[in-house]
């Protein structure tokens, strides 16, 4: 959690009368009521938003029921049991726990690389924009970013990559085409799955290696009706967040083969990125992980009710992403977005920053709308307007 946001929270507290003190030694945020009766929402992030205090509740409530056994440096103890629990629901022999997302990108296309440095990947990626050129700095490979404005690339755009690749006048080669999806810089859209197939058996005829970037892959089966094992059997590598989804403070796993993951740690090491003690960062990803699917639907649920009711409201503009999975945007037809959004928080409903002009909000379907009643979600959000 960055200080703006923890701020940002106190903020909410203060104007819920809760003071930052009394909300951590008293009650969670979540139990607490709000002024409309429902519980703590948060529409700007993946997850739940645990703020410290509820952080360190669950922490110590899986502690006192011996559920943490101990790391050191990143290898044993629970980090062993979310590997070994990961490797199992993505489909691979093995799982690695890395400290950051973007390490483990990293960490993945360096290896399945070898000494074919080229690597194939969507323009809007974060590994291509968001990663401050780390593939090339730090460890000599040329990320080749194609399909720009778009979430799917296809076998048309990559071939002739490959051809060009291996025509030119000093030999190179293509190591790696990585995927992201959902791809976050597009409203959480997916990747299309039969060119997802299709790229993935072209590159297989290649000799090409394939990561994924499935940092939201468990919303992904909702959505499309397809199993995360249908998606992760046509990489070699697969990555997916612990923080996102499953509260972790940090965190990522990295998904592969015996011979490609074994090992590994000696690289994350190498980067800085075996921490001493791992087990406070990711010990409550386990309790999450478990029946995730089963409380993103429920959450669907709720979000399904509650955009019905706004979009009979004249006020309010509903936009699904196409092919898209847990965000949506609202725009309002009426008001200033920064009061309204003032207004929501201090009845316990967090929006992102609103974003264009006219101003709309990116806003994430997660667990926390389990915690309200839609048809009371829906009356603050028109009270708010
Ligand atoms: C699609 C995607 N990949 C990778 C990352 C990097 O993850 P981390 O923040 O854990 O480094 C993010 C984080 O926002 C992401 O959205």
């Amino acid at each position: 959690m960055n200080r703006r946001r923890f701020l940002s929270m106190a903020g909410a507290a203060a104007a819920t009368g809760l003071t930052a003190p009394t909300q951590a030694l008293s009650r969670s945020r979540q139990a607490a009521k709000f002024p409309g009766g429902h519980s703590f929402v948060d529409f700007s992030v993946d997850g739940l938003g645990l703020t410290p205090g509820e952080y360190a509740a669950e922490l110590a409530a899986l502690a006192e029921k011996s559920a943490i056994e101990a790391d050191y440096y990143s290898l044993g103890g629970i980090v062993t049991k979310l590997e070994e629990r990961f490797a199992s629901l993505l489909g691979k022999e093995r799982a690695i726990y890395v400290p950051t997302g973007t390490l483990a990108n990293h960490l993945a296309v360096r290896k399945l690389a070898g000494s074919d440095r080229r690597v194939i990947v969507q323009a809007e990626s974060h590994l291509y924009n968001d990663c401050g050129d780390c593939a090339s700095q730090l460890s000599g490979l040329s990320l080749i970013p194609l399909a720009a404005g778009r979430g799917t690339f296809t076998v048309d755009d990559i071939a002739p990559w490959i051809s060009r690749t291996a025509g030119g006048r000093v030999e190179s080669r293509i190591g790696v085409i990585m995927i992201e999806s959902p791809v976050r810089r597009l409203g959480h859209q997916v990747f299309d799955f039969e060119a997802m197939k299709a790229v993935c058996a072209f590159a297989r005829e290649r000799g090409i290696r394939l990561h994924l970037d499935g940092a939201r892959l468990f919303n992904v089966p909702f959505h499309t009706g397809r199993t995360v094992k249908e998606i992760t059997v046509l990489f070699d590598t697969v990555y997916v967040s612990l923080w996102k989804h499953f509260n972790a403070a940090s965190g990522a796993i990295l998904a592969g083969s015996a011979k490609t993951i074994d090992g590994l740690f000696h690289e994350r090491r190498m980067f800085g990125g075996s921490l001493p003690q791992a087990w406070p960062v990711l010990a409550v990803a386990l309790k999450y992980m478990e029946g995730y699917p089963e409380s993103y639907a429920r959450a669907w649920d709720r979000a399904t009710r509650f955009l019905n009711l706004l979009a009979a409201e004249s006020a309010f503009a509903v936009e699904r992403v196409p092919n898209g999975t847990s965000m949506f945007r609202l725009r309002l037809r009426r008001g200033g977005a920064e009061a309204f959004a003032a207004r929501l928080k201090a009845r316990g409903i967090v929006l992102p920053q609103p974003a264009g002009n006219p101003p709309f909000f990116r806003m994430i379907v997660n667990s926390s709308l389990n915690r309200a009643d839609p048809d009371e979600l829906a009356r603050e959000f028109i009270q708010a307007v």
